[in-house]
């Protein structure tokens, strides 16, 4: 089939790039031409395991192609998704400025029937607004063309990007025209084998559908890091807990692990953004907000151990941190607890040596001018004569360091683990003060 993608971000090159890989003929467009010409010459904008191989091998083999030409990507495909970004506004709500740009270019320039598919995280209500959109510009035209807009959001996560969209738990598909089913069946045919996934419903819940998995999975998390402060108060250990209410299969392991907050381009705007449509209905959505100050308060709980340990004055203290990006296999730092910690730190004084093991380039754009940050090539350099480590992301490489030589490059035998990577009590034996999330029961908190 077919298909146009409308954005190059994330969620469009991933779907883009497997949908031309099980063979659909895909036309990408973007108003950045640099990033249009990168693409062509195999340089891929973000960092996502198997991404870059997929889309080299699709635009040698013809079936992926990169342009600005909106027109002539309007002509290419019966298939016109919507992938550009839907930044937060000032007040929280997503700004659909975009989104409806792209509405009112496909309306411009169609002359045959389209699928107008909405893979954007948009507001629900955004394919009504979509639609009128194309209606107007249409009726300016002058011309009566046949089109359907359908909601079919997108669940994949960062760092495992490329194996969701190949293999997704679930194809949510909103529509209100059930001829279009029969086209979307063919599209996704590819990765609907063996048993259905495809969900059908109307638009305004398919759109809702997204914003509630989202914000639940942003509750779970949330949840348990209030517990996990209860647990650091009680004497009780939360990893022992998060096993204990884990195997409960109505709860399950997963999104139970707590830390130092949720970051990211999605968890973080979905949630403001369903609170703002809340609050625009009249309804005070009460399990949202707090979902979203737990969040807060966690981000400056490492802070917060630093203060206690070191006092508020920090002028003079290195800190040695491992972990930049928002969570591991990404090296997007969007939202990053990482990033509240270092400014927390700088705030009070202190010089961060800090290493990711992919997010250096994105810190040296976010950071770069700094003189109070080094940027260190290897963990280990980057504990040199620091006077304590502080893990923000628990990448693999972090989780069985060499703690003979952490203790001999530091000045102080001090831990803050925003990620609950190691056994307390081994840690104290080896003679470390080890500061982690929620586990009153062994841990050194004064
Ligand atoms: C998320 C959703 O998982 C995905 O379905 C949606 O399409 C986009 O948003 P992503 O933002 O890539 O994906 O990251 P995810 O793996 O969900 O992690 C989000 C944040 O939650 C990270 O900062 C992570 O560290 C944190 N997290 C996750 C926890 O603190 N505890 C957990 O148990 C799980």
């Amino acid at each position: 089939m077919k298909v146009t993608v409308f954005g190059i971000g994330y969620v469009g090159l991933v779907q883009a790039a497997v949908l031309a890989e099980v063979g659909h003929d895909v036309m990408c467009i973007d108003v950045d031409a640099k990033k249009v010409e990168n693409l062509k010459n195999g340089v891929i904008p973000i960092f996502e395991p198997g991404l870059t191989p997929l889309v080299k091998k699709n635009y040698e083999e013809g079936r992926l192609q990169f342009s600005t030409d909106a027109e002539m990507g309007v002509h290419h495909g019966e298939m016109q998704f919507i992938a550009v970004g839907t930044p937060p506004d000032e007040d929280g709500s997503a700004d659909l400025k975009y989104v409806t740009a792209v509405a009112r270019t496909i309306a411009q320039h169609m002359t045959s029937h389209k699928v107008v598919l909405d893979k954007s995280t948009v507001p629900v209500g955004t394919a009504d607004r979509v639609r009128s959109v194309m209606e107007e510009t249409l009726k300016e035209r002058g011309v009566e063309i046949p089109f359907d807009v359908v909601s079919n959001p997108e669940f994949l996560k960062e760092g495992a990007a490329v194996s969701d969209c190949m293999r997704p738990e679930r194809i949510v598909i909103g529509t209100d025209n059930d001829d279009v089913v029969d086209l979307l069946r063919e599209l996704y045919e590819p990765f609907n084998r063996n048993h259905d996934r495809m969900i059908l419903m109307d638009i305004r819940s398919a759109e809702l559908t997204k914003y509630a998995a989202n914000c639940m999975l942003a509750t779970k998390i949330s949840f348990m890091n209030e517990i996990s402060n209860l647990a650091e108060r009680l004497g009780a250990d939360i990893e022992k807990v998060r096993m204990g209410i884990g195997s409960d299969s109505r709860i399950g392991y997963s999104f139970i692990y707590p830390g130092c907050g949720y970051g990211g381009s999605c968890f973080p705007k979905d949630v403001q953004a369903l609170i703002r449509t809340a609050q625009q209905i009249g309804y005070t959505p009460r399990i949202l907000q707090a979902v979203e100050e737990v969040n807060h308060d966690q981000k400056l709980k490492l802070p917060e151990f630093i203060s206690r340990h070191f006092g508020e004055d920090l002028k003079g203290k290195t800190f040695a941190l491992w972990g930049l990006s928002f969570k591991p296999n990404t090296d997007d730092m969007r939202e990053a607890s990482s990033r509240v910690l270092m400014e927390a730190l700088w705030e009070r004084g202190a010089q961060v040596q800090a290493y990711d093991p992919e997010a250096m380039d994105e810190t040296q754009r976010i950071y770069g001018h700094r003189s109070d940050l080094k940027l260190m090539g290897t963990k280990e350099a980057a504990l040199q004569d620091a006077d304590a480590l502080v893990i923000c992301t628990e990448w693999q490489s972090f989780r069985a360091p060499d703690f003979d030589s952490i203790k001999k490059s530091l000045k102080q035998p001090v831990i803050f683990d925003g990620r609950n990577l190691y056994d307390p009590e081994r840690l104290s034996k080896r003679g470390f003060v080890y500061y982690a999330i929620g586990r009153g029961a062994s841990i050194n908190i004064a």
